[in-house]
């Protein structure tokens, strides 16, 4: 038998396709094989805080591998910074570690994006057992090639450009459509280049709206009907106006052409995972169970070239997976004609 007896389990951050997978995956050995007991930490660490939990049993996990969300619940809230937005009058920190060891946890799996594993890592610090799985639609999580959700999102933003390429065509227009990615542009790059984008826009790719329209008003003389556009939310734009609406209105002014933005927002989040996502999410769960059987505390599970690994908390912390202007997606699209905005460098 184990000497693990009980687990805490959360789920933080931005909710993701696959968060009840990757929960599925983690109890249910732990539970039926192990004789382990898990509690289920409502609303990220803010259930830690307020020791809000649920006591995970068999029948709990029947039903929720394809279920979108997140059974637990979850909040952005973040422990260790001040002026967060609940109980900014206690110490959040010493109340999660005092919880913990009332509830009884030898160790506590933390699912979630950048700030889930920074927090994980100084919770780690604070001497509690901490075990990570990363997860993020946006992919930007350092030290692992993929997070599920990615793929899902990157599945409904393709779909939804799939559906834009009709009506635009229809209407000679050119449309514009604003995916998620703050920092990180994956999204933007794989939907665009899986759906056909003309124009795609990342965080990590300076372009010039000059440049953008030129594209157009090219295209529009080569006789192209129409143009679709993916831009990511966090492109350079003025601070008061959406990416879409900021490109969009760029594009109507310099080339006189009917724009139309559509804004894909939260429905990139939702609903059911794909397989491929309930899968990575199954092997991260697992994966993190047997670190949790080793005693392997202050990890979190990485996948590198499709293998199995872990990484130190403390060597993600920080850090940003980020869309390389050099990378192979990158230069696949440009080699079929995809612009990215970027200034052209004539050769002298
Ligand atoms: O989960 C990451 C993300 O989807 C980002 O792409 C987006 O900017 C952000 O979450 C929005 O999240 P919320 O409005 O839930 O804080």
């Amino acid at each position: 038998m184990s000497k693990i007896k009980r687990i805490g389990i959360l789920t933080a951050g931005g909710d993701c396709p696959g968060l009840n997978a990757a929960i599925r995956a983690v109890s249910k050995p732990a539970i039926l094989k192990y004789g382990i007991e898990v509690y289920g930490i409502s609303s990220g660490f803010l259930g830690l805080i307020e020791k809000e939990y649920i006591n995970i049993t068999e029948n709990r996990l029947s039903g929720i591998l394809t279920l979108g969300g997140t059974i637990l619940g979850t909040s952005r809230e973040k422990p260790f910074k001040k002026s967060s937005l609940y109980l900014d009058e206690i110490d959040k920190p010493q109340q999660i570690k005092d919880n913990y060891k009332d509830l009884g946890l030898d160790c506590l799996v933390c699912i979630g994006g950048n700030g889930t594993q920074k927090t994980a890592y100084r919770l780690s610090k604070l001497g509690l057992n901490v075990v990570g799985i990363p997860k993020t639609i946006d992919n930007d999580i350092w030290g692992t090639d993929t997070c599920f959700g990615f793929d899902s999102a990157v599945s409904i933003a393709t779909d939804a450009i799939d559906r834009l390429h009709t009506t635009a065509n229809s209407h000679r227009r050119v449309m514009v459509i604003e995916v998620m990615g703050n920092k990180a542009g994956w999204i933007a790059l794989h939907s665009g280049l899986a759906g056909g984008g003309d124009i795609i826009l990342l965080p990590e790719i300076d372009y010039r709206e000059e440049v953008v329209a030129d594209f157009i008003l090219k295209r529009m003389t080569d006789r192209h009907g129409a143009t679709i556009v993916v831009v990511a939310e966090g492109i350079r734009k003025p601070s008061n106006v959406s990416a879409g609406k900021y490109i969009s209105d760029v594009i109507s002014g310099l080339t006189n052409l009917e724009s139309r933005v559509t804004v894909l927002g939260y429905i990139q989040r939702g609903g059911t995972p794909t397989a491929t996502d309930r899968i990575i999410a199954t092997r991260y769960g697992t994966a993190a169970l047997d670190l949790i059987l080793k005693g392997d505390f202050g990890k979190m599970v990485a996948l590198k070239d499709d293998h199995m690994m872990t990484i130190d908390l403390e060597k993600v912390e920080g850090k940003l997976n980020l869309v390389s202007p050099k990378h192979k997606l990158v230069k696949s699209a440009k080699s079929l004609g995809t612009c990215f905005g970027e200034k052209i460098h004539l050769k002298k």
